[in-house]
């Protein structure tokens, strides 16, 4: 890949490819990462995906960045090459609760835990954008971690927060829906994490949460 520095780089394996991004892991100066490339969308004007392939990876990048100083559970950013589209990020050693709800069962109190990792996020003025199962990662202790944050917003306002429930919401219904109210332990966990004084408040999200969960219901 341009630029990447192949003796600081051992690889090891893919461990996604999906439609945007492909995410190798490895060892970066021997440390576990994950090299994670934006891969080249054929039907954009090659200009206009460029354009774009940036703009994600520099606003994962700017958010990573901002959030390790403040010790949330995220990866640390290691390496970035915003030209030629990829990054090196520290690896999480657990794996998506997509697959911990699908293969396992996960414990009210780890759903309340995701609740409060989010109300965190939001608490520091970031919105995830993206916050499906896939993103949300649970480790071995049963820690709590978020990833890509390529369509986070650096200055959220409360209907950004409050579509990150809701895009939550719509995964844990549409692919664990035998995990009959995981969405109120999550809410209930991010209630709990709500410090008074920040705004907008913990009710106050989720109070547009469930304005936008309405609103869909009548659309649809
Ligand atoms: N730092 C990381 N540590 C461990 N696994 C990761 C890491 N980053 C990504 N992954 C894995 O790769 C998948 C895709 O990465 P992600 O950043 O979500 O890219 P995309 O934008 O394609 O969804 C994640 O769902 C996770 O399984
Ligand atoms: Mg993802």
């Amino acid at each position: 890949m341009a630029g990447l520095h192949f003796q600081y780089w051992n690889e090891s394996e893919i461990i996604h490819e999906g439609a945007e991004a492909r995410v190798t892991s490895g060892l970066w100066l021997g440390i576990p990462a994950v090299l994670k490339a934006r891969r080249k969308r054929g039907y954009r004007h090659p200009q206009l995906d460029a354009r774009l392939t940036k703009s994600r990876i520099s606003v994962e990048a700017k958010i990573l960045s901002r959030l390790q100083p403040n010790n949330f559970p995220s990866p640390r950013l290691l390496e970035l090459d915003l030209e030629a589209g990829w990054m090196v990020l520290s690896r999480i050693n657990g794996i998506p609760i997509y697959e911990s709800l699908i293969n396992e069962s996960v414990s009210e109190k780890e759903l309340e835990m995701v609740g409060h990792t989010i109300r965190n996020l939001h608490e520091l003025g970031f919105s995830h954008g993206d916050l499906t199962t896939h993103n949300i990662m649970i480790d071995a202790n049963r820690k709590i971690s978020l990833l890509d944050f390529g369509l986070s917003r650096i200055s959220a306002e409360l209907e950004h927060f409050g579509q990150d429930l809701q895009v939550l919401n719509e995964c844990l219904s549409a692919s664990h829906s035998d995990f009959d109210g995981a969405i109120e332990m999550v809410i209930s966990g991010y209630r709990k994490a709500s410090t008074p004084t920040i705004t907008p408040s913990a009710e106050s999200v989720i109070s547009r949460f469930n304005d936008i969960r309405n609103r869909v219901r009548y659309l649809g």
